[in-house]
């Protein structure tokens, strides 16, 4: 009997490995995009401005000089855990889920955006003019007018928190939308920060409508556009420049002997698809960029293997985007991050709720590394790369299966940081139970 194909798989909801048939060489694809290497210099530089401010308003970013990053982990007892005696090359995770502000990966696109933002308007009203130094921005002149604007997002939490906590924190009205499945934690975390935060029954895409329709047309209200946004994009993309750092710090040089193969948890793509921008810029054909989508909510798969159709939803191919993966609970594609992603991304894979948990147990037990269901997407990446049939394949076309010995799999851990305790516990222990089962 012929094994299922990766459509077959895609609507009964079972997980899968897909290969993009439309990946090109890196130097080609990059060529014909419409931003470049300058960009992601340009959003790096903003970072770095507003760094000084950041660790005034945020202390505990002080003993990094303002600047937001994570570390590089290697999980050696993590790679034995996962893949037993077959494992082989380097596993390391890069932690976003204990990104300081927001507690998330969306902190790097959301942060960047407000700042971006804060920028214009203080240049506008002459804020910035004779100072270089931008903790002047935390000044009474500076937050009286920050205050006449709203910025207003719509979010499945993650990105609301970046959003709602830089936003007021720089003294902006902030209004988020929060979609249906946003927990409520989130909600809370904003409100004690003077967010106001407005529920929706509906889904992201409402969210996120609604969020749009209520900036439209008003001078004062900005609206951070999590479905378009080039400046959140770019924020993210500045990961790569940290990250090919962090690599020479450790003494691992990325080349065609040494590939970088990255799993990366996915919403709807803004996030992962600004990193792997950043990455193929950094590493060209060394890097191999996989995007991790619940069964439930596959929506950058959904457009990436249906061009033909856009706007597809994850509803469109008879799946209810119902995850416990909340900040993947996304039902259709970024049109952004699709563009963008076409001629540059290796593939993408699907997981089931019950291997989040699971995965999320064995971080725990193997690393101690405490992250959200979200946030484990990844984990499954390498398996879906070697034990798979389309993995096992991709390898071979790309000359890749002679040199995986030499190979670094890197986990892209996305959130975590800010989840309660008792949240945390109830996670884990549905992990356990199912690793007991298994
Ligand atoms: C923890 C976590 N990981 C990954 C993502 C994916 O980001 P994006 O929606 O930009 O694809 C999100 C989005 O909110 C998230 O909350």
């Amino acid at each position: 009997m012929p094994l299922p194909t990766v459509d077959e798989n895609l609507r009964a909801a079972r997980p899968c490995l897909w290969v993009n048939p439309a990946r090109v060489e890196a130097d080609e694809a990059l060529r014909a995009l419409p931003i470049h290497l300058d960009a992601i210099e340009e959003a790096e530089a903003r970072w770095r401005r507003f760094a000084p401010l950041i660790a005034k308003l945020f202390p505990e970013t002080a003993a990094a000089g303002g600047l937001i990053e994570s570390d590089l982990i290697p999980v050696p007892h993590l790679q034995r855990a996962m893949m037993g005696g077959s494992a082989s090359g380097t596993w390391l995770i890069k932690g976003d889920h204990a990104l300081p502000i927001a507690g998330s990966i969306k902190a790097r696109g959301g942060i960047h955006e407000v700042l971006e933002f804060a920028e214009r308007i203080a240049r506008q009203h002459g804020l910035l003019d004779k100072a270089a130094d931008y903790t002047v921005l935390a000044e009474p002149a500076a937050r009286e007018v920050f205050a006449r604007y709203v910025v207003a997002v719509g979010s499945t939490g993650n990105l609301g928190l970046s959003i709602g906590v830089i936003a007021s924190a720089l003294g902006f009205r902030a209004q988020v939308h929060m979609s249906a499945e946003a927990k409520q934690w989130k909600k809370q975390r904003l409100r004690q920060r003077g967010v106001e935060v407005i529920e929706h029954a509906g889904d992201y895409g409402e969210a996120v409508e609604a969020g749009r329709r209520v900036a439209q047309g008003d001078a004062f209200s900005y609206f951070v556009d999590d479905e378009r946004s080039l400046s959140l994009f770019l924020g993210y993309s500045v990961a790569a420049l940290r990250l090919r750092d962090q690599l020479r710090a450790t003494g691992i040089a990325i080349s065609s002997g040494t590939p970088l193969f990255v799993y990366l948890p996915c919403g709807v793509g803004g996030a992962p698809s600004g990193i792997t921008f950043g990455l193929k810029q950094v590493f060209g054909d060394h890097v191999h960029c996989f995007f991790a989508e619940p069964v439930a909510s596959p929506c950058v798969l959904a457009q990436m293997s249906y061009p033909e159709r856009p706007g597809i939803t994850v509803y469109d191919l008879g799946l209810d985007n119902r995850t416990d993966a909340d900040g993947l609970a996304v039902a259709r594609a970024s049109e952004l991050a699709v563009q963008m992603m076409t001629p540059l991304l290796s593939g993408i894979f699907t997981v089931e709720d019950d291997a989040l948990f699971r995965q999320l147990a064995l971080l725990h037990e193997s690393e101690g590394i405490r992250i959200e269901p979200s946030a484990a997407a990844g984990i499954g990446g390498p398996h879906m790369l070697l034990d798979t049939e389309n993995g096992r394949q991709y390898l071979a076309d790309n000359g890749l299966t002679q040199c995986m010995s030499q190979a670094v799999h890197l986990i892209w851990t996305t959130g975590g940081l800010f989840v309660p305790d008792e949240e945390y516990r109830a996670f884990l222990e549905r992990g356990r139970r199912l690793l007991s089962a298994t």
